[in-house]
């Protein structure tokens, strides 16, 4: 079985998690970006993740217009975020990001990093924006997402963990 493991990672965890798959499989990894696809095309399995920026999945677009083209083959997506994992907030995410051709796919979720120091400074300021805002409301009635920025703060943290791509091999 050939595959091949695209990703597209801003702050680098979804590239770790991406070299994780691969190494695991032997599959080939590539940022998405670089991939072409008459090279992609060769291959049976695709695995693509992309990181979580303001509940989006980032490099889905190029899966979208591509996906008529990677009939019968096993395409598996993985996204990252700084979430701990969450069931119901998981299905929101994949459900305002899998729509239509990509509805089918299995998706998968790994928690990633967080450090504001790393960050451009348009997203430093993104963040710190949803944080004083976040700070207006009921601490009890934060999402799961908002929790976890709030706990950050400022600082760095890092929640990667090779044991998330254990569901990912699973179903390969
Ligand atoms: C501007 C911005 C928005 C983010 N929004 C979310 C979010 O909506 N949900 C979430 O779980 N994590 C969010 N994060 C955290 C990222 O998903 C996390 O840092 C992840 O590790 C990013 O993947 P990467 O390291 O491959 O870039 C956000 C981070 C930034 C910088």
């Amino acid at each position: 079985m050939s595959g091949i493991v695209l990703y597209k990672s801003k702050y680098g965890a979804t590239k770790q998690y991406a070299g994780w798959i691969a190494g695991e499989t032997g599959f080939d990894c590539m940022e998405i970006d670089k991939a072409k696809m008459e090279d992609i095309k060769q291959y049976d399995t695709i695995i693509f993740g992309g990181g979580v920026y303001a509940s989006g999945i980032s490099g889905l677009s190029f899966l979208k217009k591509n996906i008529s083209q990677f009939e019968g083959k096993k395409v598996v997506v993985f996204c990252v975020g700084a979430s701990p994992y969450d069931e119901k907030a998981f299905d929101e995410l994949v459900a305002r990001n899998m729509k239509d051709s990509l509805a089918d796919l299995p998706c998968f979720y790994c928690r990633g990093a967080f450090d504001m120091d790393a960050m451009t400074f348009v997203d430093r300021n993104l963040c710190r924006m949803l944080q004083k805002s976040i700070a207006k409301k009921n601490p009890e009635e934060w999402e799961v997402w908002e929790k976890a920025l709030m706990e950050a703060g400022n600082g760095k943290c890092d929640w990667t963990d090779k044991s998330f791509i254990d569901q990912i091999l699973d179903i390969l």
